[in-house]
């Protein structure tokens, strides 16, 4: 399995579908999946159940596709706040390679400029929330990753370039 790791608005779930469709890999999302699951969005499953019933769930998710993928491998797109348990990171870092894809709060903020559905971005100012979230998750995104590649401005099919050739 292959994870992708990273802010929200990074690309996971853009990047990861490519690549899976290059490597002829299945390719899950991690919060699609949740929603499948919950048989709501995630932003009403967090303003009637709290965040904590939220990573409850991501957590059996993940250890549940990371199984899966010992079957039929699988690019992984995980939600930005997956990495914060460390049972999660220890699981992502035993299924395979785990990439972090980085981008700056500014870039992340162009790029959820009009986003109404994660609930940790709504009320305030996005910046300013982005630039705290970015300060408490990076280490942890490094601390997971096996690579790192910065998003900056490059286009997705040659992000995905770069990752078929590194990994
Ligand atoms: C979250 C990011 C979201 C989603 C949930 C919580 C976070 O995923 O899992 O809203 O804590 O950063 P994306 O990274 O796909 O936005």
């Amino acid at each position: 399995m292959i994870s992708l790791v990273g802010m929200p608005g990074s690309g996971k779930s853009t990047i990861g579908r490519q690549l899976a469709r290059e490597l002829g890999w299945r390719f899950v999302d991690t919060d699609i999946e949740i929603e499948h699951r919950l048989g709501e969005s995630i932003r009403a499953h967090f303003e009637r159940m709290g965040e904590g019933s939220f990573r409850a769930i991501e957590s059996s998710t993940l250890a549940e596709l990371a199984q899966s993928a010992g079957a039929s491998p699988l690019v992984m797109a995980t939600g930005g706040g997956a990495v914060l348990r460390e049972a999660n990171r220890a699981v992502l870092r035993a299924a395979g390679p785990v990439v972090y894809l980085r981008s700056s709060p500014e870039d992340l903020a162009r790029r959820l400029r009009h986003d109404q559905q994660r609930p940790l971005l709504q009320g305030g100012d996005p910046l300013t929330r982005l630039r705290n979230l970015y300060r408490e998750r990076d280490p942890l995104y490094r601390d997971v990753a096996s690579y790192t590649l910065d998003t900056g401005r490059s286009s997705v099919p040659t992000l995905v370039r770069l990752l078929l050739s590194q990994l």
